[in-house]
């Protein structure tokens, strides 16, 4: 069989695209996940195709990327261009119809006629034009992992393709990478410099991804401290939506990672791509428009202040972006998403492993840390069923508040006498892990390493440096740094039983210079780079650390901190009804398993939002759970309450945490999250606001089992009587007042039960949703009634029933 391979409609020997064989070389068991046939690579997971073609002047043409097709003559989806295109730049005088301008092109430079947004710019010595064309390719049987930074791990195969442009003394190698089990197919470029002059990256996005337009929309997660990742949809118009970060962080402004919805797609319906990044530091991304329908995507390193100078025979390699494709909607390809993460990004050692109950100490003590202090909520931690113990900040010397400290981690023996081993010793009586909290990469001017080491602070020349939380950053650049870094926590972790550790960075990176690096647009990424390094140089060695990132909450939330670590501290905002938000968010990219999410006290210290307690779980019960808390303060009715949600989290907690997560559709200012499917699940409903005289609420059960019979149980939870205010009256045989004594003790060994509901159906019947209980409006009160008012919500225990 001969394919068309070229771009031109008029065939002359120079269109036919070339023949060029490759040897596989399989990772998996199966058909192979890249095949190359008359000039056209297939790539193949389990449910999505890849195609792009080598056209006759060797320039990759990308065909295809959406639903899994059988491997075949391409030649329907290619353009045929059957007229020429009007102001176009003609690539081959032979064929006035060549215009690189209308194709869709895996990888495109500047110079040479396509003048949409272009991924890369590098300067050489004949300045920025750069023609690279196929050279070779080759195909391993492994996920080829990069050499600097953190790429996907894991059973896959890789396609390298290398293009070159001898005049310009460039080559690009393209890697991209199959993970077939879960639907990713991951992307990378190399860029090589094969000349005898110096060149100078200064721009390169990782991919390029060139799809027909479908009226399609962007999804983004943007936002701030304690209101990061909050989803925006817009419709991608003509021009182009561009986003990143300049903070030196992936950022809490904007998350690297979106999602591109075709026109009518929503949570369970259309097509949906979905693009990530395995990097920590400043990136950019943009979604553009052409006249003609073309879109184009790109993602990567972000080109504000970024200058990579390559010398002859080096090269530099690009973070890795990962694609994934679903045509079941916004779930599906989280779904794919979340599978890839468990699988492929979350270092080997924690896949799969239950993430702790925690006890954390900053909401409930903040800097007022000592031993006894802590022992005492300790104590009562592991009486409520939590399993891990972390000390946040305060605990070492020169660290009262956040003005002095960062740098010196020698454990304060004012506040704990007996020694952190000691500590440690107590928790583990108690049956508690000891966590502790970190924040290594910044210093105080108020620290003996300051007035040691005042060079090791980023800082421009001849400027003082500026501030952010009290705190400067040290120079990752500079090895000395890197060593002390990896010397100092090593020492504390091996002191003591520590079996957790959160590492915390918070503030942006400004006045990025180092005299460590041979030119200043290197400064951010030889940083995250270094950073990464000293990541695998503390925990590698000590693979019982599990460990938790965090950056003022989430200003570091993405793939390449998730390779290093088991989760990451969403947001300082625990407050539930922003949480819903914020994780709601996260959900779209990242699984549960890695979403650190806890409890913490009402009126919530950020919003004042006075929440349930109950809804304060429910949502915390989507992630991996923990509380901040001060113990003392709860009542003893909150206390039975805390005690029995962390059983019911323990006895679920595989299902929370990996279960497969939908959201869903909801009306009303309603969140509908599950977790799990097929035997058991969970369905938590949220509801902001209460509706007067409410219309009955629906909640569909998805990926149930359609025949079998299924029981749906609300998860019992207690309604703390202060929440009634005066409409105790109506209950009460005399007359008492709400705020009063009588009542305020009443309430602290006594509550009340929200609607016990259950309800029963085949799976096909639940996924029609169930008509639940109604809500309360004021016309009486009995278990049956569900009791949610504003904030209010309740999880639904989804069970099959055995046949008897
Ligand atoms: C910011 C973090 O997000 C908080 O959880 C806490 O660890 C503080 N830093 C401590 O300074």
């Amino acid at each position: 069989m001969v394919w068309n391979g070229g771009i031109q409609a008029r065939r002359t020997a120079a269109c036919a695209a070339p023949r060029i064989y490759a040897v596989f070389v399989r990772a998996t068991k199966g058909p192979p996940l890249i095949e190359f046939r008359d000039g056209v690579f297939f790539l193949s997971t389990a449910n999505t195709s890849y195609w792009f073609g080598v056209t006759a002047h060797g320039h990759l043409e990308h065909l295809h990327y959406g639903r899994r097709l059988p491997v075949q003559d391409p030649q329907a989806l290619r353009p045929e261009r059957t007229a020429q295109r009007a102001s176009a730049i003609v690539y081959d005088p032979a064929d006035p119809r060549c215009t690189l301008d209308a194709l869709a092109l895996e990888y495109s430079t500047i110079g040479q006629g396509d003048y949409r947004r272009i991924p890369c710019r590098i300067l050489t010595h004949h300045g920025y034009d750069l023609d690279p064309v196929h050279r070779t390719h080759r195909i391993t049987a492994d996920a080829a992992p990069a050499l600097t930074l953190p790429t996907a791990d894991g059973p896959a195969e890789s396609l390298h393709v290398t293009l070159g442009d001898d005049r310009a003394g460039i080559e690009l190698t393209l890697v991209y990478t199959v993970f077939e089990d879960v639907d990713v197919i991951a992307r990378r470029v190399i860029v090589r410099n094969t000349g005898d002059a110096p060149a100078t990256i200064e721009q390169l996005a990782s991919v390029q991804l060139d799809l027909p337009d479908r009226g399609l929309r962007v999804l983004t997660l943007d936002g701030d401290w304690i209101a990061e990742t909050h989803t925006h949809t817009r419709a991608v118009t003509p021009g182009a939506f561009v986003t990143g970060s300049t903070t030196g962080s992936s950022s809490n402004r904007h998350n690297p990672g979106f999602l591109i919805l075709e026109d009518r797609a929503d949570e369970d319906r259309g097509r949906v791509w979905g693009v990530n990044l395995v990097y920590s530091g400043s990136h950019e991304a943009s979604v553009s428009l052409d006249a003609h329908g073309s879109v184009r995507v790109h993602s990567g390193i972000q080109p504000q202040a970024f200058a990579w100078p390559i010398a002859p025979g080096e090269e530099f390699e690009s973070p890795q972006a990962v694609l994934t494709f679903s045509d079941e909607g916004c779930n599906g390809a989280s779904d794919r998403f979340h599978r890839f993460v468990n699988r492929h990004i979350v270092p080997e050692r924690f896949r799969e492993v239950p993430r702790p109950v925690v006890f954390n100490s900053w909401e409930a003590v903040s800097f007022d840390v000592d031993e006894r202090r802590l022992g005492r909520l300790a104590k009562q931690a592991s009486a409520l069923g939590m399993e891990l113990f972390v000390i946040d900040d305060g605990w070492f010397a020169g660290r009262r508040d956040d003005t002095g400290g960062l740098g010196d981690y020698g454990v304060d023996t004012s506040r704990f006498p007996s020694g952190l081993a000691a500590f440690g010793d107590r928790l583990k009586r108690l049956n508690l892990r000891m966590g502790l909290w970190f924040e290594p990469e910044m210093v105080n001017e108020r620290s003996a390493l300051y007035a040691r080491h005042p060079d090791w602070a980023m800082r421009v020349p001849g400027k003082a440096p500026r501030e952010g939380r009290h705190q400067l950053v040290l120079d990752l650049c500079n090895p000395d740094v890197c060593d002390y870094i990896v010397e100092q926590v090593g020492a504390v972790l091996d002191s003591a039983d520590i079996t957790y550790v959160k590492w915390d960075m918070n503030r942006h990176i400004a006045d990025a210079s180092s005299p460590h690096v041979a030119h200043p647009g290197m400064v951010a990424h030889r940083y995250i780079q270094n950073l990464y390094a000293v990541l695998a140089r503390i925990f590698a060695p000590r693979p019982h650390v599990l460990l938790e990132m965090c950056s003022s909450g989430g200003n570091r939330f993405d793939l390449g901190m998730l390779r290093h670590s088991a989760m990451i501290w969403a947001s300082d905002d625990t407050d539930p009804i922003e949480r819903l938000e914020i994780q709601q968010g996260l959900s779209h990219l990242y699984p549960p398993s890695t979403i650190s999410a806890h409890v913490s006290a009402a009126p919530h210290a950020q919003t004042l939002r006075d929440t349930p307690l109950s809804t304060r779980f429910n949502v915390a019960a989507f992630g991996a759970l923990g509380y901040e808390y001060d113990l003392d303060l709860l009542t003893s009715e909150e206390r039975k309450e805390v005690r029995d949600q962390i059983a019911f989290y323990l006895a679920h907690r595989e299902l929370l945490q990996f279960g497969r997560f939908r959201r869903g559709d909801m009306p009303r200012d309603r969140y509908r999250w599950q977790a799990g499917e097929g035997d058991e699940a969970i369905v938590g409903l949220f509801q902001r606001r209460v509706d007067a005289a409410p219309t009955p609420d629906i909640l569909p059960i998805a990926g149930l089992d359609p025949d079998a019979a299924y029981v749906v149980r609300a998860k019992p939870q207690r309604l703390m009587i202060e929440r009634f205010g005066n409409l105790i009256n109506h209950v009460t045989p005399m007359r008492l007042d709400p705020r009063g004594l009588v009542l305020q003790t009443v309430g602290r060994f006594h509550s009340l039960r929200d609607a016990a509901e259950e309800h029963r159906g085949t799976g096909s019947l639940l996924a029609e949703g169930i008509r639940l209980n109604d809500q309360f409006q004021g016309t009486e009160y009995n278990e049956s009634i569900r009791m949610l008012g504003d904030h209010g919500s309740t999880l639904y225990l989804v069970e099959k029933e055995t046949p008897r």
